[in-house]
């Protein structure tokens, strides 16, 4: 079989966790393939909330295989932690997940960086998950990283310090403080963790299960407007975030992906830094994070809420070749009155709908204005029984973007999802 990739399409925290633990049971495989601990996925169901940073959101789901792939960058300290939690809840990671040997290693020093360079940019700082994630995907395009199968190797150690000590010469040069003397013995037992599980080269388990015909799901982390090419460069993340991240970051060929699943927030939402067209500084953009509970899922930041913008929305589509949309937070923009929905940019007095080089400066939204619906719609379970001006939102989206709608998810928790 193909393999099928859900995405975010837009700033990240669409709702991809929830999602994929509602479709992994159609799935025998679920496959991260790029970021790493600064992805937050939240899943619900029998009223606990789960967040996961690194491990597959299908981990809940017995009999199946989760990969953490090539394209990940892995802190063993954030995987120890959540492999440990996951145990306490009966989950037993080293029976359903294996690792890409190709996978790139987060060291403490990287997390260092992170912090360093931020600091360093002052008021242009990308506002980044301070999780290293930056400075490990520079290591690794420098060709200076280490992977999770260097862990094998009997000079590890003298890698890891070798590694360490570049880092020490770019710190002096930041003239960054720091002390990663208790983080640097939490990193190493936790390689000793780490070297118990399965440690494979995924790739040849990937293309094995393509030939089986066995079905896979490819997780994206992040969302298309952080990818490092297509997003709001240079307030993006250090990975491809788009489709093609999944044939890198798993090696799968292009001409195996099948459906490409793109989640949507019926609005828009932003953490950390960057510009963001259609973003409400004001009682509004108050009212989406307070009733969509917009807090960052992996550092509690409270997100930036804006209205949904269909010029990003139709780049990120075309950039993914998304072949159906699963709306999640439709339940969020319940009891509004009238909900905007940028549909243009106005940039020099030209009215426009394609995605521009920059969205940083003289760029104006141009709102349509569609009636909202005072129905509260999180116990509905059929498309039927949603309000009409919400299918006419959901119409709106299908006919501006040539896409179908095709799950609509009405709350946080895995019942409360319509497929139609
Ligand atoms: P992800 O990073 O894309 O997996 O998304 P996050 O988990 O960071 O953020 C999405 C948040 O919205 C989480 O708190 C989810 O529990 C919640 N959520 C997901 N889908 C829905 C939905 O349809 N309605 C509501 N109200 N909350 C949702
Ligand atoms: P999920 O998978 C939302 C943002 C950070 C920052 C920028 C760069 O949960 O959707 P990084 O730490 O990657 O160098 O930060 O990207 N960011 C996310 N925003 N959801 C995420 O992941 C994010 N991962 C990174 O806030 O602006
Ligand atoms: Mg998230």
């Amino acid at each position: 079989m193909k393999v099928d990739v859900l995405l975010g399409l837009q700033w990240g925290d669409e709702g991809k966790g929830k999602v994929v633990d509602v479709l992994t049971p159609k799935y025998d495989i679920i496959a991260r393939f790029q970021g790493g601990p600064n992805a937050g996925h939240s899943l619900e169901f029998n009223n606990i909330k789960h967040v996961l940073h690194l491990i597959p959101s299908g981990v809940f789901h017995e009999n199946k295989l989760n990969i953490i792939g090539n394209g990940v960058v892995l802190d063993p300290i954030v995987f120890v932690k959540e492999y440990n939690e996951l145990i306490k809840l009966g989950v037993d990671l080293k029976k359903n997940l294996v690792i890409s040997k190709k996978t790139h290693l987060i060291l403490p020093t990287h997390r260092t960086l992170d912090a360093a360079s931020e600091a360093a940019k002052g008021a242009t700082k990308i506002g980044s998950t301070l999780r290293g994630i930056g400075p490990t995907y520079m290591d690794k395009t420098g060709r200076n990283g280490l992977r999770v199968g260097d862990t094998l190797l009997p000079d590890f150690k003298e890698r890891y310090n070798s590694l360490k000590a570049k880092h020490a010469e770019i710190l002096k040069q930041y003239n960054f403080e720091y002390n990663i003397d208790e983080q640097e013995k939490e990193w190493l037992a936790s390689i000793e963790v780490l070297k118990q599980f399965k440690l494979v080269d995924s790739e040849h388990i990937v293309n094995n299960a393509i030939k089986k015909n066995q079905t896979i799901l490819a997780e994206g982390a992040q969302g298309t407007l952080l990818d490092i090419d297509f997003g709001s460069y240079p307030y993006v993340t250090s990975s491809n975030t788009i489709c093609a991240g999944a044939c890198t970051g798993l090696g799968v060929a292009p001409r195996s992906i099948g459906e490409v699943f793109g989640i949507v927030k019926a609005y828009c939402t932003r953490v950390g830094s960057g510009p963001f067209p259609t973003e409400q500084i004001n009682a509004q953009g108050e009212e989406l994070r307070k009733k969509g509970c917009e807090y960052g899922a992996t550092t509690g930041r409270p997100r930036r809420c804006g209205w949904l913008d269909l010029v990003a929305l139709k780049y990120s589509i075309a950039i993914n070749g998304v072949t159906q949309i699963i709306l999640t937070k439709s339940d969020v923009l319940s009891g509004m009155a009238k909900i905007p929905v940028c549909t243009h940019y106005k940039i020099d007095g030209q009215l426009t709908d394609e995605f521009p080089y920059s969205i940083e400066n003289g760029l104006e939204p141009v709102y349509a204005e569609l009636d909202g619906w005072n129905e509260d719609i999180t116990t509905c379970k059929t498309y039927d029984s949603l309000p009409v001006n919400l299918k006419k939102y959901i119409q709106f989206i299908e006919k501006e973007t040539g896409v179908p709608v095709s799950i609509v998810s009405v709350g946080p928790n895995r019942e409360q999802t319509i497929v139609r």
